[in-house]
């Protein structure tokens, strides 16, 4: 936005302050959301690493209680960096962004406890380990990691990913060899050893009311429901593309069907991945599918918040993942805003006005 545009009139130059504070955290509050939320890496590391200088101003905006509220680590708390070897720990990294939320008064969610990817090469790699032998590793690393951010959490992706594409179990090295107990016992030890922290299952392509993954999660869910162990969370990561995205029907109708599951649901990891090179067309696109996110957050009771995975394009895993896709975030490069940005300002302030006007109409009603 120009603030010095000599288009403007004086009515229209006033409203610009409020304009320009309309943050995203703040509207979404406002809904009756916990929080509108922006993950961040440890600085140097990998997406971000090359980017120092733009440190300051990337600080600036995800500072910002206004505009984010919630913070999850991109990758500290995971097993590669918290347990490289076996029963040593390190907490470094994961500390960055737990300090960081902790100074800004931003809600932590802690991310991910027991996943196929970016595991430590020890577990992974080995072939032989025999059922006890892998009880006892899931449930050390587990007592010793989030042992240590105990207290300090909201949640928990307790377990990540453990579904295939057809919405089976992955057959990752932990059911390899413990079947689906990997799934209870990473939930059942979770829950003791931080009996605060919200449990969560937590997964990519599960958005849509009719997938095949969907079904799978909700199985899972069940599973647990079933074995009497508890799971207080189902997280959609909502890896997205713009030019297919869910409406804001579909996000509800599958929120709607976890939520007879569980207490709670969280669009954990949203992005919006675009087809070089962006264009007003695919921005467009973009802007709409995280404004049915939006709206179906604000709308549902059980949705507690939306964390973007990271803000700022440069330190998305969207390019370096997936060659030809990018723009996926909500800051450009320069540190301008995406059109999605304001879009989704636009539609939380809506629909507070809408609830409020919404209110008025029932008091009058009932004078
Ligand atoms: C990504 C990180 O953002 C990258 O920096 C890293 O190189 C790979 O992992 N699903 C998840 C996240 O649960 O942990 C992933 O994060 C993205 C997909």
């Amino acid at each position: 936005m120009r603030l010095t545009s000599p288009v403007l009139g004086v009515a229209a130059a006033a409203l610009l302050p409020m304009l320009a504070t309309a943050q995203l955290d703040y509207w979404a509050k406002k809904t009756g959301m916990m929080y509108y939320g922006a993950a961040t890496d440890t600085p140097g590391q990998r997406e971000r690493a090359g980017y120092e200088a733009q440190y300051a101003k990337y600080d600036e905006i995800l500072k910002d209680p206004k505009q984010f509220g919630q913070t999850t680590p991109t990758n500290g708390m995971k097993w590669l960096f918290t347990e490289p070897e076996p029963g040593v720990f390190n907490y470094t990294e994961g500390d960055f962004v737990a300090n960081l939320a902790k100074d800004t008064g931003k809600i932590l969610r802690c991310h991910a406890l027991v996943w196929h990817s970016q595991l430590a090469p020890w577990v992974e790699a080995r072939t032989n380990w025999t059922k006890a032998e892998m009880r006892e590793v899931i449930t050390r690393h587990i007592t010793n990691v989030a042992g240590y951010w105990k207290g300090q959490c909201y949640a928990w992706d307790v377990v990540n990913e453990a579904l295939d594409e057809d919405g089976s179990y992955r057959k990752s090295v932990f059911y390899n060899v413990l079947g689906e107990e990997y799934i209870k016992l990473a939930f059942e030890v979770t829950a003791r050893v931080d009996p605060g922290t919200k449990l969560y299952y937590n997964d990519y392509g599960i958005e849509r009311p009719a997938s095949v993954k969907t079904a799978g999660a909700k199985r899972l869910v069940q599973m647990l429901k079933d074995a009497g162990v508890r799971i207080d969370g189902v997280g959609m990561q909502a890896h997205l593309h713009a030019d297919n995205h869910p409406t804001a029907e579909d996000h509800e109708n599958t929120m709607r069907q976890y939520l007879e599951l569980v207490e709670e649901v969280a669009f954990t990891e949203l992005d919006v991945r675009i087809t070089d090179p962006a264009n007003e067309t695919s921005l467009e696109w973009q802007k709409d599918s995280y404004v049915q996110v939006a709206k179906a957050c604000a709308k549902v009771k059980g949705c507690v918040g939306i964390t973007v995975w990271d803000f700022y394009d440069p330190f998305s895993w969207v390019p370096y993942t997936f060659p030809g896709k990018g723009a996926a975030g909500l800051w450009f490069e320069d540190f301008t805003e995406h059109p999605a940005v304001q879009g989704v300002v636009q539609t939380l302030k809506g629909l507070v006005c809408g609830s409020r006007k919404k209110r008025g109409l029932r008091k009058r009603v009932e004078a």
